[in-house]
């Protein structure tokens, strides 16, 4: 049986062609394959967020999807996140506040953070039922939140008390969410 295929990949809104085998993580074909190293490998078990990356706007731990499995969808990268010179605000607030120490959590930590955001823009729909959570609505992200939402994202510098601090600033930037 064959063992690789030729798949297109849409990343940062640019399609990209490549034969890939079938294990090949989406991390490891944006990182060895496309050049997209902004994407960072930690676990590699989908335990610390280093590598979370949005596809069709929902996070995803990246080391644990095959790219094979992300053909169609919208992946976007650290690197797409930014309108050309202009930062995210996400990654503006991640520069204001020292939200970072080493470094090395950070695009994973802003990724997620970009969809953090929106998600609680949207009212927190649950996974499970889609319903809308009680608080839909309610004007603070709060460090409890922000706290809660991005569990996924481990820092091993501990730069938590900043990270959750930018990401609550860019939460207050207006227009924030329809980035
Ligand atoms: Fe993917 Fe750690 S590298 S979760
Ligand atoms: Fe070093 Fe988070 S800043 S791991």
């Amino acid at each position: 049986p064959a063992t690789s295929s030729t798949v297109t990949l849409t990343v940062n809104g640019e399609k990209h062609t490549v034969a890939v085998d079938h294990r090949t993580t989406l991390l490891d074909a944006l990182r060895e394959r496309l050049g997209l190293t902004g994407t960072k490998k930690g676990c590699d078990q989908g335990q610390c967020g280093a590598c979370t990356v949005l596809a069709d706007g929902r996070r995803t731990v990246s080391c644990l999807q095959l790219a094979v499995a992300a053909e169609g969808q919208e992946v976007t990268t650290i690197e797409g996140v930014a309108d050309g010179d202009r930062l995210h605000p996400v990654q503006q607030a991640f520069l204001d506040l020292d939200g970072y120490q080493c470094g090395y959590c950070t695009p994973g930590q802003i990724c997620s953070a970009v969809a953090v955001i929106e998600e609680h823009a949207a009212g927190w729909p649950s996974a499970a039922t889609g319903d809308v959570r009680p608080d839909a609505g309610a004007p603070e992200l709060t460090a409890e939140e922000i706290g809660e939402r991005m569990s996924g994202n481990l820092c091993r510098c501990g730069a938590y008390a900043s990270i959750v601090q930018a990401v609550a600033a860019a939460a207050r930037t207006p227009g924030t969410e329809a980035e």
